[in-house]
């Protein structure tokens, strides 16, 4: 779609999960947003008013910002240059290796570098490898423009965006006075909290903060899997260790840590630190163990290559239909070795053509592994056995 119209704010990657959101927040701030994105099917759906992906309450922002003229998404890169404010949330994914692309971003406004135009704002959002501002900033001095750069990384969790972009602290980074102040104009149209640190001090929060939440659920997968193999129930212990002591109020229960930025932000901090994180790495090999783990205690347990195995949830989390770096899928394939037959569904996952509706995999399975911790599964009525390491259904975890 053209889109030859003056906006505040033009946010490439626009039509993502961090982007649409913001976006979303920013036009019913009133501010005029254009949503600039390479996906012609998301674009269609956002201007359509159809949401690409889940995300709760964001539908009736996107109908009425729509309806208000101030939301317009495009695929069009001309779209740029009337913009004030461009913010860059393009994915950043590692590669196969887990290493990271530190050009991902840079290369992407290079590609868009004929549309930036003096007077403009480059504000990077997507997580970055430490000093891809510093890099952005070189790039736009050889270029020649007149255009301030910041970087105000995104933390919202999927599924609470709409809530969290407005109640979350926003970090602002930038070299100048100017930037800092333009771009911390710019948040407390969302929220009252700017908080301002240095770009690299930025780049290394946001990274921290990931890698803090990942290193924690391996601290708990781990705690969990000890106190199993001693058979003992974790989540009898784990309720014995936080009431009434605020210390340990934070210890998670088990469960999958997946998704799109966990693992990935720990591994571009490993990739950073010439692969020394001891702890990041420690914490993957937990991590991304569990459905090893679960598999082989399973395999204690039952005849699984006697049985169909039914795995419940294929989103990364609870009540999404995100299924990026979802662990359900290692436990299928793990499975997959183990069992007579492996089924999966998942109500809310929309992109994987094998998946089976659920009750086909209730009436067929002969046991069933809660993949994500979707509340319907809390009282699904079943004849056969549940796994349940996320403790959904209140029966402990012991395996
Ligand atoms: N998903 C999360 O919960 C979350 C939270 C905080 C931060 N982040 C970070 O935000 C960034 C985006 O993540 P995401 O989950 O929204 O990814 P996403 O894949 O859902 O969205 C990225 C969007 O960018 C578009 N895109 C890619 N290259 C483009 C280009 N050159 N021009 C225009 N559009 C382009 C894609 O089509 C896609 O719609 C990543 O760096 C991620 O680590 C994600």
């Amino acid at each position: 779609m053209e889109s030859s119209r003056g906006a505040d704010v033009l946010i490439l990657g626009g039509c993502g999960h961090v982007g649409l959101p913001l976006g979303l927040a920013f036009a019913d701030s009133g501010l005029a947003v254009t949503l600039c994105d390479l996906n012609q099917a998301a674009v269609d759906k956002v201007n359509a008013g159809v949401m690409p992906h889940a995300e709760p309450g964001a539908t009736e922002v996107l109908g009425r910002t729509l309806e208000s003229g101030r939301l317009l998404a495009t695929t069009d890169p001309s779209s740029i240059r009337s913009a004030e404010h461009v913010v860059i949330v393009i994915g950043t994914p590692v590669d196969e290796h887990l290493n990271p692309d530190p050009q991902a971003v840079v290369s992407a406004i290079e590609a868009i570098a004929d549309h930036l135009v003096d007077g403009q704002i480059l504000i990077l959002r997507s997580t970055v490898f430490p000093g891809v501002t510093r890099m952005v900033e070189r790039l736009v001095e050889r270029l020649g423009k007149d255009v301030d750069v910041a970087f105000c990384p995104e933390r919202i969790a999927e599924g609470k965006a709409m809530e969290e972009l407005y109640s979350l602290p926003q970090i602002v980074a930038a070299r100048t006075p100017r930037a800092i102040a333009r771009s911390s104009e710019l948040f407390k149209s969302l929220t009252k909290t700017i908080v301002t640190v240095e770009p690299e001090e930025a780049e290394l929060a946001k990274l921290f903060t990931n890698s803090y939440r990942y290193i924690k659920f391996a601290a708990a997968n781990q705690l969990y899997m000890m106190a199993n193999d001693y058979g003992v129930d974790y989540e009898r212990i784990r309720m014995a260790v936080i009431e009434d002591y605020p210390r340990a109020a934070d210890l998670p229960g088990p469960g999958f840590a997946a998704g799109p930025c966990l693992l990935k932000d720990t591994m571009q901090l490993a990739a950073f630190n010439n692969n020394n994180f001891a702890l990041g790495q420690a914490s993957m090999q937990i991590n991304e163990g569990l459905p090893l783990y679960m598999v082989s205690k399973m395999a204690a347990r039952y005849d699984l290559d006697t049985m169909t195995v039914g795995i419940l949830g294929m989103a990364f989390k609870g009540e999404s239909d995100d299924n990026r770096s979802s662990l359900s899928y290692k436990l299928k394939r793990v499975l997959k070795v183990r069992a007579a037959d492996v089924l999966t569904s998942d109500p809310y996952v929309e992109t994987d053509a094998n998946l089976v509706p659920l009750d086909v995999v209730v009436d067929q399975a002969d046991l069933l592994v809660i993949g994500a911790p979707h509340k319907l599964y809390a009282t699904l009525d079943v004849r056969q056995p549940v796994v349940d390491i996320w403790n959904i259904r209140g029966n402990g975890v012991v395996l």
